[in-house]
């Protein structure tokens, strides 16, 4: 990754990664809870339609650091810039006002609900008015022309979300973040629960919104073949820092593997220490 700051005639301007223009970025984002410090001074830069892949242990920090991303936590100290000026997030609203969506790793869909209810959850559609009447056959409708156009394939949109598989509801909420044009999406474990042929459908979906409307993506995925699929860039976090951060084309399956494998040999080594320490 080189980032620069892009001199154009009249001095500074934007900065660019990669040559893509930065559209979010982190400096020494901390948090700790309690005595537990989960994230210890996290940089990152986001451009311009890029996909960036999070990898690393469980534990490491990777969802705290989106949900402080996404306005769901706050951070204890650092700064948030979005396209360069710098953002205080209270709620997921101030975060999605900017054009930040999310698909948490602990779903926030609602079992209870139809697909089209969770698909409008907490944006629906009314008639106008004072009494504010819900639209439901304007929300039905656009809930089937929006998953027919991904291809997401979910035979009843008034079925309760609960009888629906794993992978269909991961879709749906995917679908719920996509259908909102945000400027940048964040993915935690958007795969995790599905199969071979509904991820695929979900890394089509992600490929398009960055390279053809340019949506820039954050995405955490355990499968690193997933990830060379779909990102252009990879970080790891390890133990709450980024430790390795490199473009896909300049890495490789074998390097992840061995500095996750060497992390996790250096970890048993000091447990061992610590025990014969004790
Ligand atoms: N709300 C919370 N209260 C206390 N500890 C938390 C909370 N959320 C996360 N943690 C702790 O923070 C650490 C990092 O968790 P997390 O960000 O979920 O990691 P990852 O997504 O990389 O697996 C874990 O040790 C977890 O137990
Ligand atoms: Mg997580």
């Amino acid at each position: 990754m080189t980032i620069t700051e892009d001199s154009g005639p009249s001095g500074a301007g934007p900065k660019v990664v990669d040559s893509r223009e930065i559209v979010l970025q982190t400096e020494g984002i901390t948090k700790r809870f309690g005595a537990v410090v989960v994230l210890r001074g996290v940089d990152m830069v986001l451009g311009r339609g890029e996909v960036l892949g999070l990898v690393g242990d469980n534990g490491a920090g990777k969802s705290t650091f989106v949900k402080i991303l996404c306005g769901f936590q706050r951070q204890d100290s650092g700064r948030i810039l979005v396209e360069g000026e710098e953002v205080q997030f209270h709620t997921v609203e101030d975060a999605r006002a900017k054009g930040i969506e999310t698909v948490y790793q602990d779903l926030a869909l609602v079992p209870q609900l139809t697909v089209y209810q969770n698909l409008f959850l907490n944006r629906e559609l009314t008639y106008g008015g004072k009494l504010g009447l819900m639209n439901n056959r304007k929300m039905r409708q656009l809930t089937r022309q929006y998953l027919d156009e991904i291809r997401v394939n979910v035979p009843n949109i008034d079925a309760e979300v609960d009888r629906l598989s794993g992978g269909q509801r991961q879709a749906i909420a995917v679908a719920r973040a996509t259908r909102q044009e945000a400027k940048i999406l964040l993915l935690d474990e958007p795969l995790a629960a599905m199969g071979a042929k509904e991820s695929a459908l979900i890394i089509d979906l992600v490929k398009d919104l960055s390279q053809n409307r340019g949506v820039s993506i954050v995405v955490i995925d355990h499968n690193y073949t997933h990830l060379f699929e779909l990102c252009d860039r990879v970080s790891v976090f390890q133990q709450g820092r980024v430790t390795f951060d490199k473009r896909v084309a300049e890495t490789s399956l074998e390097e992840l593997t061995e500095l996750m494998v060497s992390d996790y040999r250096r970890q048993v080594m000091e447990g061992q220490a610590q025990l014969k320490g004790a």
